[in-house]
């Protein structure tokens, strides 16, 4: 049975979807710096790590990369939803895609918290692999999500 769903959002909760996406931009970067400063804790000489220790950066980490996860599924889902109800579909290019692709990096990324904290090194490595990936991609999603953008403004061309 189709969802009968036939009015327009009005133009400014199309933005919504787009700001939040930047703030995540940052909060993925935020969460990168974190993550190697966690790893400096870990791996660098006594004296670095003396100082490091104090900035509590793994546990910092784990906090604002459980936030990302939660709110890039959510912004995911918001993005889908405002899609559908603004058009009727969903539409399969490159900007839903790499969306589903990304959802499921950082979940599998945050999945492996529980190896990491026992130690495991491999689980390490995966896990910083799949998340340099993600953030790559976020680049790419935030330039196509643009173009959408650009589309919005400009319906006409
Ligand atoms: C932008 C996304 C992320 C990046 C670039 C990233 C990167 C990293 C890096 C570089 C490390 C250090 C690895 C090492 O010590 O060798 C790390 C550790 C860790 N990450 Fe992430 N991470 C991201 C997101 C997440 C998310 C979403 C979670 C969970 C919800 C998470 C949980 C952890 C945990 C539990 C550790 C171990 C911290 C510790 O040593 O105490 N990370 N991550
Ligand atoms: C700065 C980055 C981003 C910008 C500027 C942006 C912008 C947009 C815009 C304008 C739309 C169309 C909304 C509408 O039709 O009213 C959209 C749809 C969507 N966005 Fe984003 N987005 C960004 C990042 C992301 C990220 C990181 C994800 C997920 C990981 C994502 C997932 C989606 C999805 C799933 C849709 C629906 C796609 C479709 O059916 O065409 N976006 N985005």
């Amino acid at each position: 049975m189709a969802l009968a769903i036939p009015t327009q959002l009005p133009l400014v909760v199309s933005f919504l979807h787009p700001l939040l996406m930047w703030a995540l931009l940052g909060l993925s970067l935020y969460a990168m710096v974190l993550g190697i400063k966690a790893k400096k804790t870990r791996t660098g000489t006594p004296e670095q790590r003396k100082d490091l220790i104090k900035g509590q950066f793994g546990k910092r980490h784990f906090q604002f990369g459980s936030l990302l996860l939660a709110l890039m599924v959510l912004g995911t889902v918001g993005g889908l939803a405002v899609t559908y109800i603004n058009n009727g579909k969903l539409f399969v290019g490159p900007h839903l895609l790499v969306a589903l692709g990304m959802v499921s990096l950082i979940a599998v990324a945050a999945a492996l918290s529980p190896l990491m904290q026992a130690g495991n090194v491999i689980a390490r490595k995966v896990h910083v692999g799949l998340n340099m990936l993600l953030v790559t991609l976020f680049l790419w999603q935030a330039l196509t999500g643009m173009q959408i953008v650009n589309k919005l403004l400009n319906p006409a061309v």
